[in-house]
């Protein structure tokens, strides 16, 4: 039923058959060579009636092309600059924007909210052919329609929408704004649905209602030769693969049918901060370990160290930590209270530190904003200058070593910090084979380590920190994950493709067997690897779309 039929699909046809035997290979470049090619694309684009596009040098390029980078890192001057962003506002044009870039030798880069941790969205950078090929952006924004058929409790949402888009269409679909069906994703807002279901996408209903991904029922892929192709014709091991399998490797996803979730009228939410002596606050993490992992589904309490002591350095600032917990219960607070001092009497949860709130405006204030209308606005207001790492626990770290962590951790440059996200409960009774994420069962919490930077800070400055957090990472060995030492695709990080501390990351080809070795293994576990390896060869056997991390062909 999505297949091409419409006289329309002629032109797309025509590039079909040529592109298919035609694979995407980028050869030498020069500028005028990116004249040419961004010639005939802007030529194809009109003459296929796409026309939102804008072309580098163009006014307002720069405009739209920032919009959605979220990590200012990979805004630099120096880092290479797509030949245009093309912003379909239809699923036609998605499919010719797709044709016209293959057609103008331009390699491809999709984005939805533009929230990858390394940028993989808009930039060829940290890949094998490392910021040399010219290449257009698809940016998904104008692609943010939601459609919620409240009685099935189901959603067809765009690609481009933002998690706080589908989570205020889903709330005001229901009668009243107590909501009474919501969607299981992360708190940021600003997030892409298409790059966040594309890695899993955990958030704090996680624990009941399993990742987004877990709770996708269909899908709408436009292929690399501009096939629109739904769950019956992509076959079950692709859909399996677009669902964790790490965006930027299949094609574009245009839209998902998303399965909403019930949740009650009155949620909890709590975000109590705990301050002390490195041995109290150790203490306290320590037991957070047991419950935390452990809870009723309901529950999500998560908890975030912060690197670098709080102010001076003297001894005493050194010695005091702080911990801060996120917490929301699906229940009311009587709920709340009563499972909280029963199970973690040591946090000390007073009444006056939990609120009752519905479910979206519960969603408005872990996201940070002030109010449940925000959610609609795709303007970042968490733009960073950082990198991220992370890992996963699985038996319960020492006391003695949590101290010894904290004290590492106040050796941190300042602007960093350390968040534990606990797993368990539905997320967990899944098999790790059932879709491309596989930290299910065994994994008590994943570790995120973050380190951000000003706008100001000099190179020297920026490699220290990212230094440091490698040598935080180092630190961690003994404490997480190993064979392989696990990690989240949605946390991307380029150094697991192999580092150098003295040539930095390593650019190695994207051989099966190295990608397969590192952070395949770490991503997706050995065995989902390969599955995803032979689905990338059966839907995108000319590599059209890649990146640095994208899954390679046999
Ligand atoms: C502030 C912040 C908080 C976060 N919190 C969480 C969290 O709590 N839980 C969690 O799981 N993750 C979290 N993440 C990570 C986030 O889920 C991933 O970065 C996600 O991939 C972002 O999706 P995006 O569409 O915004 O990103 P983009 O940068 O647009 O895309 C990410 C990748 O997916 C590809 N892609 C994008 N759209 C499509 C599409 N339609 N079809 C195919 N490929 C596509 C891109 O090419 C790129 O490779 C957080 C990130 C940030 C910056
Ligand atoms: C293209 O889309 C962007 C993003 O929605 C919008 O700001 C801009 O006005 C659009 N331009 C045209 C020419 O339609
Ligand atoms: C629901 O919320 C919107 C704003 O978010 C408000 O305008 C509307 O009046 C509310 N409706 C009800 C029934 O409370
Ligand atoms: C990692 O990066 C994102 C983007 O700013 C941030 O929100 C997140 O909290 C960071 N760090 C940690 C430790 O989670």
């Amino acid at each position: 039923m999505y297949t091409n039929s419409s006289p329309t699909s002629l032109l797309l046809g025509i590039l079909s058959i040529l592109l298919s035997t035609h694979p995407h290979v980028i050869a030498s470049q020069s500028p005028r060579d990116n004249g040419v090619r961004a010639r005939s694309l802007s030529t194809c684009l009109l003459a296929s009636g796409v026309r939102n596009f804008s072309m580098a040098g163009s006014p307002g390029y720069a405009t739209i092309f920032d919009f959605s980078i979220q990590n200012l890192r990979f805004a630099a001057p120096g880092i290479r600059k797509p030949e245009a962003v093309v912003l379909p506002t239809s699923r036609r044009g998605l499919q010719r924007a797709v044709l016209c870039a293959r057609s103008a030798s331009l390699a491809i880069r999709v984005r939805s909210g533009g929230h990858s941790y390394e940028g993989q969205s808009y930039t060829v950078s940290g890949g094998v052919l490392d910021g040399k090929a010219p290449f257009v952006v698809i940016d998904l924004m104008n692609l943010n329609k939601v459609r919620v058929h409240a009685a099935s409790a189901t959603a067809w949402a765009e690609s481009g929408a933002t998690l706080g888009e589908v989570y205020h269409a889903v709330a005001h679909s229901s009668p009243s704004n107590r909501s009474s069906l919501a969607l299981t994703a992360a708190s940021c807002s600003t997030i892409g649905l298409g790059g966040h279901i594309s890695g899993g996408g955990f958030g704090p209903v996680s624990r009941k209602f399993m990742l987004a991904a877990d709770n996708v029922l269909d899908a709408l892929l436009v292929d690399a030769v501009g096939r629109v192709l739904d769950r019956r014709a992509m076959g079950e091991d692709v859909f399996w693969a677009i669902r964790g399998g790490g965006g930027g490797s299949w094609g574009v996803v245009y839209a998902w049918k998303l399965r909403l979730v019930p949740v009650p009228d009155t949620v909890t939410v709590f975000t109590p901060r705990r301050e002390g002596s490195v041995d109290a606050m150790a203490g306290l993490v320590y037991r957070w370990q047991f419950v935390g992992p452990a809870l009723p589904d309901e529950f999500y309490l998560s908890a975030s160290l912060t690197i670098g002591s709080s102010s001076s350095s003297s001894q005493e600032d050194r010695d005091l930590r702080n911990v801060a917990f996120t917490g929301l219960v699906l229940g009311p607070k009587e709920m709340a209270m009563s499972v909280l001092n029963e199970r973690f009497p040591e946090l000390g949860l007073a009444e006056a530190e939990v609120s009752e709130m519905s479910w979206v405006e519960s969603a408005a204030r872990l996201a940070g904003l002030s109010s449940v209308d925000e959610l609609t606005s795709r303007v970042s207001k968490t733009k960073y200058y950082g990198k991220n790492k992370s890992d996963y626990v699985q038996r319960p770290i020492s006391r003695d070593s949590l101290a010894a962590i904290l004290r590492y951790l106040s050796d941190g440059p300042p602007a960093g910090y350390v968040t534990m996200d606990p797993y368990g409960g539905a997320m967990a009774r899944l098999s790790a084979t059932a879709t491309p994420f596989p930290h299910r069962a065994g994994n008590l919490y994943a570790l995120q380590y973050g380190v951000t930077w000003d706008s100001d800070a000099g190179e020297a400055s920026v490699s220290a920190r990212i230094q440091w957090l490698r040598s935080l990472y180092a630190y961690m060995t003994p404490h997480v994950s190993s064979n392989p030492r696990a990690a989240y695709v949605n946390y991307i990080d380029i150094d697991l493709m192999g580092f150098d501390e003295s040539l930095g990351p390593v650019r190695l080809a994207s051989s099966v067997s190295h990608a397969r070795a590192t952070w395949g293994a770490a991503y997706f576990t050995v065995e989902n690897f390969d599955r995803l390896v032979r689905a990338k060869t059966r839907i995108d056997p000319a590599n059209v779309f890649y990146n640095a991390q994208s899954i390679p062909l046999h």
